[in-house]
């Protein structure tokens, strides 16, 4: 894939249509990319794909993506694009926050695009909404190892990820056996507990623990003696990224509320530090809670975090499957001339919903949901 300086040649007569991946990667992007780019080629379009996210545009920095260049990246994991977080209505500068907006609607209008493939999660939505609201043509696919994106079953990427944490787990087990140990796994997930959830179950976690149930330390040590006294001495807890003990839950709630409800600069700066102080304490919080449970229970307590390993490496068939169906069916409704959505799945039908109905939408589990139900009725810890 060469880079390209100027534009396709023929980019005057035929549609073009720009593509981009942004947030952070995730197995089942590369299928996507494919799809879109063979489906617009088969249609005679041009298509050309931006580097890095939003970055790749702000600097138009490009390449045309043919047909050869879709060969052979069905099954590679990440983005061949590369990505970013830039979020181009807030771009981060040393002298605070600046909207860069209007220099990719100009790099749109250079290339005269039909429209935007923007690929991505919640944030990849937000800046989505953003453009479009700067004139742009947008179409988005939804993708996040942490399944968290609203208005769709599931986002490219996840099912490969519970493949690997649910793996993870298996192997944490025989591990946690041998030496009676107490072995946290801390899966991704900050702001939902799909992955934690999904794994833990899948895996036989004995403890799971998702950030939409603040758990409570003491009951976790209790359901780990109960183990111990029908003579199981090992436990493995599955901590999402996210979860939290119920004291911490209410600091961050009240920090949230205080920002939500402060009247001047001055009140939403000081809600804005604690938040950020409550997110660096968090960074540490499975340490914290291996002490914790090693305290309160006597046993030997390690800590496994799976990590960028489960956003690496070949993506599964459901991705695979998820990125192709989403890739093809965004270039049929760009044919059709509609923009300004998010195509998505419910069950087997893949659905449109209007992006300004995604943007800020997060999809966190319900308390009902059937896996929390059936974790349950298991006798799964669920720390509350
Ligand atoms: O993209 C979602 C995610 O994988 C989260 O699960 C995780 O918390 C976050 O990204 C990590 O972000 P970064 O790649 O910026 O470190």
């Amino acid at each position: 894939m060469k880079p390209s300086k100027k534009n396709p040649k023929s980019s005057k007569k035929k549609t073009c249509i720009g593509v981009l991946t942004a947030g952070g990667d995730s197995p089942g992007l590369n299928a996507a990319i494919r799809a879109i780019g063979k489906t617009a080629i088969g249609k005679g379009w041009n298509v050309i794909g931006f580097r890095d996210g939003f970055l790749g545009m702000l600097e138009d920095r490009w390449v045309e993506l043919k047909k050869e260049d879709l060969a052979n990246i069905l099954t590679v994991g990440g983005t061949v694009l590369g990505t970013s977080r830039l979020k181009p209505h807030r771009m981060g500068t040393p002298k605070g926050p600046v909207d860069v907006r209007d220099k990719l609607v100009a790099t749109y209008k250079r290339h005269k695009l039909t429209a935007l493939v923007c690929i991505g999660g919640g944030g990849t939505h937000k800046n989505a909404l953003k453009l479009a609201e700067k004139g742009l043509n947008i179409v988005t696919l939804p993708k996040t190892i942490d399944n968290d994106v609203a208005h769709t079953d599931s986002t490219i990427g996840f099912a490969t990820a519970l493949e690997i944490a649910t793996d993870a787990i298996d192997r944490l087990h025989s591990t946690a056996h041998s030496h009676h140990r107490i072995i946290l796994a801390e899966i991704m997930g900050h702001r939902a507990g799909w992955l934690a959830m999904g794994a833990g179950l899948a895996g036989g976690a004995d403890v799971i623990l998702v950030p939409e149930i603040p758990y409570d330390v003491n009951k976790i040590a209790a359901a780990i003696k109960r183990r111990v006294a029908r003579g199981t001495k090992f436990s493995i807890v599955a901590v999402a990224e996210g979860a939290r003990s119920i004291e911490d839950t209410r600091a961050y709630e009240a920090a949230r509320q205080a920002g939500k409800s402060a009247t001047n600069a001055a009140q939403k700066r000081i809600a804005k530090t604690v938040i950020a102080k409550l997110d660096a304490d968090h960074e540490d919080n499975i340490f914290r809670l291996a002490r914790q449970l090693n305290t309160l229970t006597g046993l030997d307590s390690r800590v496994s975090i799976l990590g960028y390993i489960q956003r690496g490496g070949t993506p599964s068939h459901r991705d695979r499957l998820l990125g192709t169906r989403l890739g093809t069916t965004c270039v049929e409704r760009i044919a059709d001339g509609k923009f300004g959505i998010m195509v998505g799945v419910d069950g087997d039908r893949i659905t449109t919903t209007p992006i300004s109905k995604v943007a800020g939408n997060l999809k966190t589990l319900p308390l009902d949901h059937p896996l929390i139900r059936s974790a349950r009725h298991l006798g799964t810890n669920l720390g509350d």
